[in-house]
């Protein structure tokens, strides 16, 4: 239990069947939510306040294609203080709510010139190239989490099928976490591709080893704002991602609803 959860669970619908957590400008697929209930971080003990713009910073309850779920706008990065861990109260909140899952998106830079930006990417695995661990500092054995299937591979399987089955088109492939807040250099992208990187971004491997540390089994998408550095020889900004993430939401908002729909009806 947490105390985050006791104040949800005073006023919302619960158990939830899984959490969400929408990347960068993505987050207004929780006004989607029916019957909703919305929290700002603020009155959530424990939530980490974020101040990265295009992440709204709230937690809203409803139903999606029949189904309760937690919408979470707004996630607390690695960089804006140095907490790898910043979202350990999140994801421990969507278990207490009764979470079966834990569907992490976020938005990316692709390093493969057939993955284009507008494009839709399962991840099927991370490389943690921060050098950052989120269970630094536990204590116990369980700390020494199994990293493999850490995405799950049967829930994958399923939003395949699923995306498959609504007609869009969704890429897989491997994700790279670099800690941010500066973009990678050219030379860091040339690197990273050869070591197996289709995608790079500044989160949700952290909050993947994290729920992986409580239980919560993880399926997870990006969304591709851009080409990654080096690729076009473009400049990279925020302002990019933002704009490229809107451009693909409606694609984004019909693959989540495929996915919760279907994973509804079992
Ligand atoms: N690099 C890191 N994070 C990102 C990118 C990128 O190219 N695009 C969107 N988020």
């Amino acid at each position: 239990m947490t105390a985050a959860a006791d104040i949800i669970r005073a006023k919302a619908r619960t158990p939830v069947r899984m959490g969400l957590v929408l990347g960068s400008g993505l987050g207004a697929m929780a006004d989607e939510l029916e019957g909703a209930t919305r929290f700002e971080f603020g009155d959530l003990p424990g939530f980490p306040v974020s101040g990265v713009s295009g992440h709204a910073g709230a937690l809203t309850l409803g139903r999606l294609e029949g189904i309760e779920v937690a919408m979470l706008s707004g996630r607390k990065h690695y960089y804006e203080g140095g907490d790898a861990a910043a979202m350990r109260p999140v994801l421990e909140c969507f278990k207490a709510l009764g979470a079966e899952l834990a569907f992490l998106t976020n938005a990316a830079g692709s390093t493969r010139k057939e993955i284009p930006p507008g494009a839709l990417m399962a991840i099927r695995d991370h490389i943690n190239f921060s050098g950052r661990d989120p269970l630094i500092g536990v204590e116990g054995d369980d700390r020494f989490v199994s990293m493999v299937n850490a995405y799950d591979d049967t829930l994958r399987l399923r939003l395949k099928w699923w995306a498959e089955e609504a007609e869009l088109e969704l890429f897989e492939g491997v994700y790279a976490w670099f800690s941010g807040p500066s973009f990678e250099t050219p030379a860091e992208i040339a690197a990273i591709r050869k070591l197996g990187a289709d995608a790079v971004g500044m989160s949700t491997a952290p909050e993947c080893i994290i729920a992986r540390h409580i239980g919560l089994p993880v399926v997870a998408v990006s969304v591709i704002t851009n080409y990654a550095a080096g690729m076009t020889g473009a400049a990279l900004s925020h302002d990019e991602t933002k704009s490229e993430a809107a451009k693909a939401e409606d694609r984004f908002r019909a693959l989540i609803r495929a996915f919760v729909g279907s994973y509804a009806n079992g």
